[in-house]
C-alpha cells in the first residue's frame, strides 16, 4: 500500500494520532497511523510524529474503519398512528455507539406540505439534537404538487428522492405515472430516486382477505407473513426496474428483502440499467420464523422478514455486487407502542432498531462468519453509501482529506446485545441477548471523539447538515 500524505509529515503538526491500528484504505489494509488535523484526515503512515500537544488514540489491536453510513434512517416519524420513539438525541447516541457517523433520513411532508416544508420540518427535528452528521431524502408523496419542487430542493443540496408504491392510508403512494414521471427528472438532473417497492393492490388483497375475526385468533403476527409473500415485492421491483429503464433515471431500491429482488437486480444492472439496490441488516440474519414466537408481532416490519434461502441469496448479492449497501431502516417502536396491534396485525407499527447494531450484526456475521471480507463489508457499509449518496469522498473512506469519520473496533471482543444498557430509545431489539463483537470501542466525528471505551462521550447538537450535490454511480 503506498504511504499517502498531503504534505510531508514532517512538516504537519497533527492534533491527533490514531497510533497502530489495522486501517482499512482504499488502497489496502494494514497496522498503520492516521494523522488529523481539523475535522480532516491529514496523513496516513507508519510511525507519525507528534508535536507537544498531539493527542494519541491507541488503536493497537483493533480495526480502523471508516465510520459507518446508515443511509435508511426514520427518527420521530408520525407513522402507523404513532411516531417512532427514537429521535435525534438517542437516535443519533445509538448511531455513534455503533460506529455509525453520518445518516440519512426521510423527511416526508405532512398533509398540504410541500417538499421545502417537509426538509424544514426534519431540519428543525434534527437541530440542536444530532449527535452526528446527518442529510434526508426528500420524499415525494403528491406527484403532481411535488414535481415541479424537485429542481428546487436539488439548488437547496439534496440530491436523493424517495417514493413509495405502497401506503396509501399514510398519503405516502405514489402510482406508476407518477414513478416514470419523477425517474425523468432524476435523468434530467442527475439525482437519484428510492423507492420502496412492494405491490399495494395485491398486498391489499391478500391483507383483506384474511382480515378476518376466526383467522387473526388462529394466525395471530403470522398473518402478516402470510399476506407478504415474495411476489409482492419482487413484482414492484421488476416494475419499477421497468420504469428505469425506460426513463434512464437513476433507481436506488431500498429495503430489498427477497432473492427474487436480487436476481432482478443483477439482471438488470447485466443490461445497463442504473439501479442498485440495499438491503438491510436484518433481512440478513433473521427470518420470518420469528413470527412463531410468542413475541412475534413485534419484528413485523415492512418488507417483512423472508425465508432462509433469500437470506442466503442476499449475502450471495451483497459478494457478487447487485446489492451494493446494508442499511437498517431503523424505525423504533416500543413494546408499548408495538401492543397497540391487540391481536390485528394491520395494526402493529412496523419498524426495528437497528443503528446501534448495524455495524456489530454485519461484523459479527458477515466477517467473522466469513461471509464476507473485512474490506467488503466497508464497501457495502461506508463506501458505496458514501459514493451512491453523493457524499464520499467527504465521507465513507479513510483517505487524505477525508472527514476524519472513525470507527475503532476490537476484532474479538462480544458485548451482549441488552436494551437496558443501549442508547435507543426502545425497549427491546431484535437482537436482545446476542453477544456481538463490532461495538465501537472509540468514533471519532469529523476529528472529534465522540464514543470512547464503548461509551458516548459527544455533545448533542454538534452534528452538521451534509448538502450535496450529486447521487449516484455516475
Ligand atoms: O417497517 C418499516 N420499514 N417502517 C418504516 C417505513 C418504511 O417502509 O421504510
Ligand atoms: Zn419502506
Ligand atoms: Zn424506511
Amino acid at each position: 500500500m503506498q504511504e499517502s500524505h498531503a504534505q510531508p509529515e514532517a512538516d504537519l503538526e497533527f492534533e491527533c494520532i490514531v497510533r497502530g491500528g489495522n486501517v482499512v484504505t482504499p488502497s489496502g489494509t494494514r497496522v498503520t497511523d492516521i494523522g488529523i488535523i481539523g475535522e480532516s484526515i491529514a496523513a496516513i503512515g507508519s510511525n507519525l510524529v507528534p508535536a507537544a500537544k498531539t493527542r494519541i488514540i491507541d488503536a493497537s489491536g483493533h480495526h480502523v474503519l471508516p465510520g459507518a453510513l446508515d443511509v435508511h434512517v426514520h427518527l420521530e416519524l408520525p407513522f402507523c398512528g404513532t411516531v417512532s420513539s427514537d429521535d435525534y438525541r438517542t437516535g443519533t447516541r445509538a448511531a455513534a455507539r455503533g460506529g455509525v457517523t453520518p445518516l440519512i433520513d426521510f423527511a416526508i411532508p405532512y398533509a398540504g406540505d410541500s417538499l421545502a416544508q417537509a426538509a424544514d420540518n426534519w431540519m428543525a427535528k434534527a437541530d440542536g439534537k444530532a449527535l452526528i452528521d446527518y442529510t434526508f431524502h426528500i420524499c415525494v408523496t403528491r406527484y403532481d404538487e411535488h414535481k415541479d419542487q424537485i429542481r428546487g430542493m436539488v439548488d437547496r443540496g439534496f440530491t436523493t428522492f424517495k417514493e413509495f408504491m405502497i401506503y396509501e392510508s399514510e398519503g405516502w403512494q405514489s402510482d406508476d405515472r407518477a414513478l416514470f414521471g419523477t425517474l425523468e427528472k432524476m435523468k434530467e438532473y442527475g439525482t437519484m430516486l428510492l423507492v420502496h417497492a412492494e405491490s399495494s393492490r395485491v398486498l391489499d388483497e391478500l391483507i383483506a382477505r384474511n382480515h378476518t375475526p376466526e383467522l387473526m385468533k388462529e394466525y395471530g403476527a403470522r398473518l402478516h407473513r402470510m399476506t407478504r409473500p415474495n411476489f409482492i415485492e419482487s413484482e414492484a421491483v421488476q416494475r419499477v426496474v421497468t420504469w428505469c429503464e425506460a426513463t434512464g433515471g437513476q433507481l436506488y431500491i431500498v429495503h430489498m428483502s427477497t432473492g427474487e429482488g436480487a436476481d432482478i437486480v443483477k439482471a438488470a444492472q447485466s443490461r445497463g440499467v442504473p439501479v442498485v439496490a440495499e438491503t438491510c441488516a436484518q433481512y440478513l440474519v433473521l427470518d420470518d420464523s420469528v413470527f412463531d414466537r410468542e413475541d412475534g408481532h413485534l419484528f413485523a416490519c415492512c418488507p417483512q422478514l423472508k425465508k432462509p434461502e433469500d437470506v442466503a441469496r442476499l449475502w450471495e448479492g451483497l459478494r457478487d455486487g447487485e446489492v451494493s449497501v446494508i442499511s437498517t431502516d431503523t424505525c423504533t417502536f416500543t413494546r408499548e407502542q408495538k401492543s397497540m396491534w391487540a391481536g390485528d396485525w394491520t395494526k402493529i407499527p412496523m419498524g426495528m432498531p437497528g443503528l446501534e447494531t448495524l455495524l456489530p450484526v454485519t461484523y459479527t456475521h458477515g466477517v467473522l462468519k466469513n461471509r464476507i471480507s473485512l474490506d467488503e463489508m466497508c464497501m457495502k457499509l461506508s463506501t458505496n453509501p458514501a459514493k451512491i449518496m453523493g457524499l464520499y469522498p467527504r465521507k465513507g473512506s479513510i483517505e487524505v482529506g477525508s472527514d476524519a469519520d472513525l470507527a475503532i473496533i476490537h476484532p474479538e471482543r462480544t458485548m451482549k446485545v441488552d436494551c437496558e444498557t443501549m442508547e435507543t430509545n426502545a425497549d427491546w431489539s431484535p437482537f436482545e441477548g446476542w453477544e456481538l463483537a463490532g461495538f465501537a470501542r472509540t468514533t471519532l466525528s469529523r476529528g472529534e471523539v465522540i464514543v470512547d471505551d464503548y461509551a458516548v462521550v459527544g455533545t448533542e447538537g454538534r452534528g452538521k447538515w451534509l448538502s450535496r450535490t450529486k447521487a449516484g454511480l455516475q
